[in-house]
């Protein structure tokens, strides 16, 4: 297998849109997601078109010890990542204290731990041999507190901060880790997050768009990439270190109100 990136979340949406593109230059797949009929489409559609290798994995990354069996199916195959995209996750809308708390912890399982856990798994890796880059989805949400979707702009902030440090651990090392920050982009997470009907996922960008930027900061090494964020939105992120706390959690909190399904 040539060039191989490890994708989680390839099944749809950015994750899906980052394996075409990778697929497009003639590279290799290992895909993980939970959904194996969804994956097979994706190893049959990427085949088809480009005639490159996908070894899907189906797992659920919310289950106990799931990042170490991803990472021993790998090592046993004898495939050697090259990339590493930590893409997987969800969010899910509502008070913190009437959430589900199941819910809750699942998301920071695979939003936080699986993220971190994979990265400490494949990382010494990529040192010790001089070569690898690691591509982690945050969000734009990891930039502000976000009332409505509290513990999901926090696992975001974690990342954001996670990947930011480790880009500046490997300052002297050819590996490079980039934080790609999606701004409300039209994938199946507008559902599954319960956020239809809200301001803030009223226009939405494209999932290639945004893999697309992502993808390429990766590969130039870049530190942070936003995409898919509109320039009044870009503009108000700006200036949040500079406005009174109440006004930003009443934007963001207002911005994620359920007003129409
Ligand atoms: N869409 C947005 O507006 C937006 C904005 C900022 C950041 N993001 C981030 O972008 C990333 C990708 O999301 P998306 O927008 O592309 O949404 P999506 O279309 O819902 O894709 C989410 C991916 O994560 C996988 N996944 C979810 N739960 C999983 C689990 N328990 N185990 C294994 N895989 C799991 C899904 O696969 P299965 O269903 O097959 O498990 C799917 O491939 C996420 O980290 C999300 O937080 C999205």
């Amino acid at each position: 297998m040539k060039n191989v990136a490890l994708i989680t979340g390839a099944s749809s949406g950015i994750g899906k849109e980052l394996a075409t593109i990778h697929a497009e230059n003639g590279n290799d797949i290992v895909a993980v997601a939970s959904n194996l009929s969804r994956l097979q489409d994706l190893r049959d559609e990427l085949d088809a078109e480009y005639g490159v290798n996908v070894i899907i994995i189906a797992q659920d990354l919310t289950e106990e010890g799931a990042a170490k069996a991803v990472f021993g199916a790998v090592q046993e195959a004898g495939i050697e990542i090259e990339y590493l995209m930590n893409n997987a996750g969800f969010g899910g809308h509502g008070k913190f204290h009437e959430r589900d708390w199941e819910q809750d912890a699942r998301m920071i399982q695979l939003n936080v731990v699986v993220l971190t856990e994979l990265t400490r798994l494949f990382l010494p890796i990529f040192v010790e041999r001089k070569h690898g880059r690691i591509l982690n989805t945050s969000s734009t949400a990891s930039l502000v507190p976000g009332p409505l979707q509290a513990v999901y702009y926090a696992t975001k902030a974690y990342v954001t901060s996670f990947s930011n440090a480790l880009a500046g651990e490997l300052h002297d090392s050819p590996v490079t880790v980039t934080n790609l920050m999606p701004g409300a982009t039209n994938t199946g997470f507008v559902t599954s997050s319960g956020l239809e009907g809200t301001d803030m996922f009223s226009d939405l960008g494209s999932p290639v768009r945004v893999a697309k930027a992502g993808y390429d900061a990766m590969m130039r090494g870049e530190i942070d990439v936003v995409s898919g964020l509109r320039l009044s939105h870009r503009i108000t992120l700006s200036l949040v270190p500079f406005l009174p706390k109440r006004l930003v959690l009443s934007q963001v909190r207002e911005g994620q109100e359920v007003k129409a399904r």
